[in-house]
């Protein structure tokens, strides 16, 4: 299976310990004056917006700062937030946080120029134009939507996360200091850190998989595997933060060209009907998907297995490929991934209806490499139930 390869870059990388000192130049470059901090209480609270606002006034930049995002972002947010950016008449924002403080960020730049409502954007393309320009600080390494054209939005009423897919979100700059991702706490580290793991992994094995992205890939997996257990242990180990940073810009890479598959769709239902957080459901079920799947690339799961660091070397194919899954299950059980659907409050009986919802997340589901059919899906919740 083949298809064109469309590669689209985030305007400008800066990464490395200590960068955000370059946070006033990166908002010159972008000619903002005028702009708008989007962020979450906690990272106010831990003194981390701070750090941008002191660089800021010195630099003599103005800014106001919106600081009510929640996980998994509500619809409802992105217009209050999009209401508060009219009214200060920002000419920028910037996204500091996790994945909804960056995705909330991306679709307000979008909207202030575009106009119109949320739930018309929704899909893939829908966007007419490019919004103000944007600048993404990232404080967790997961999502990587520092660097993709995906936002992803949860609609209550549908109860449904809800994905905008468009060149147009891809940030102008990304700026990764993993200095502000020290604080991070240990079990937030280890699911954001299998989600950015999925995100490489789901795109190395997809459909759609790319040989130019499988480089991405296999090296977001490469480091995942050598540093995370590291960043969880010992949240200051900052060649294990850096690594990470790394793991997860390698694996938003993946996302824009390429994309996820099967675990993402599974972990919908969890976040749209349960509140999961993305990175909770994503790292529970994907060892149930890659078992799943398994059979449908047995040379690609072995080389994953590899990048994980196992020793492959005189094992059958099929030995080899289960082995990516020992060893998935192995880094999760050592970072305390919650590993069972029925801790996490969901009801037994509602594995039918979330499986029939995961069958509407066409958008991903057609990437994986088995064909998932409803009877599947319900399969592969009651493994992980
Ligand atoms: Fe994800």
């Amino acid at each position: 299976m083949s298809r064109l390869l469309q590669f689209q870059m985030v305007g400008r990388l800066v990464i490395g310990p200590g960068s955000l000192i370059q946070l006033p130049e990166c908002v010159q470059r972008l000619n903002g004056h005028h702009l708008m901090i989007v962020t979450d209480p906690g990272l106010v609270r831990a003194g981390i917006c701070d750090r941008l606002t002191t660089l800021l006034k010195k630099a003599g930049i103005s800014y106001v700062v919106y600081d009510k995002i929640e996980p998994d972002p509500r619809i409802e947010i992105v217009d209050d937030c999009l209401s508060a950016a009219r009214d200060a008449k920002v000419d920028m924002m910037v996204g500091l946080g996790g994945g909804s403080s960056l995705d909330v960020a991306k679709v307000v730049a979008m909207m202030l120029v575009n106009g119109g409502q949320v739930a018309s954007y929704v899909g893939i393309g829908k966007v007419p134009k490019p919004g103000v320009p944007t600048l993404m600080i990232p404080t967790t390494a997961g999502t990587g939507s520092e660097v993709t054209p995906i936002a992803v939005l949860s609609d209550k009423t549908e109860q449904l996360k809800k994905g905008i897919v468009s060149d147009y979100l891809i940030p102008g700059i990304a700026l990764i200091d993993p200095e502000l991702q020290v604080t991070l706490p240990p079990h937030v580290t280890a699911f954001t850190g299998i989600d950015a793991l999925a995100h490489s992994l789901e795109a190395y094995t997809n459909r759609f998989s790319q040989p130019f992205i499988d480089n991405f890939a296999l090296q977001g997996i490469r480091l995942v595997g050598q540093y995370l257990r590291r960043a969880v242990c010992c949240g200051d180990d900052m060649e294990a933060r850096s690594g990470m940073a790394m793991a997860a810009l390698y694996g938003g890479l993946c996302l824009g060209s390429v994309n996820t598959a099967a675990a993402h769709a599974l972990a919908y239902p969890l976040g749209g009907t349960y509140d999961v957080p993305h990175g909770v459901a994503v790292s529970l079920l994907l060892p149930h998907v890659m078992e799943f799947n398994l059979v449908a690339d047995l040379e690609k799961y072995a080389l994953v297995a590899d990048a994980l660091g196992e020793n492959t070397e005189g094992l059958s194919l099929r030995d080899a490929a289960e082995l990516s899954v020992e060893a998935l299950r192995q880094l999760s059980a050592d970072i305390e991934i919650v590993s069972r659907l029925s801790d996490l409050d969901i009801p037994e009986t509602a594995i039918d209806e979330m499986a029939a919802d995961v069958m509407k997340v066409t958008r991903l589901l057609k990437n994986n490499p088995r064909v998932v059919t409803e009877e599947a899906a319900k399969r592969i919740y009651r493994n992980a139930y």
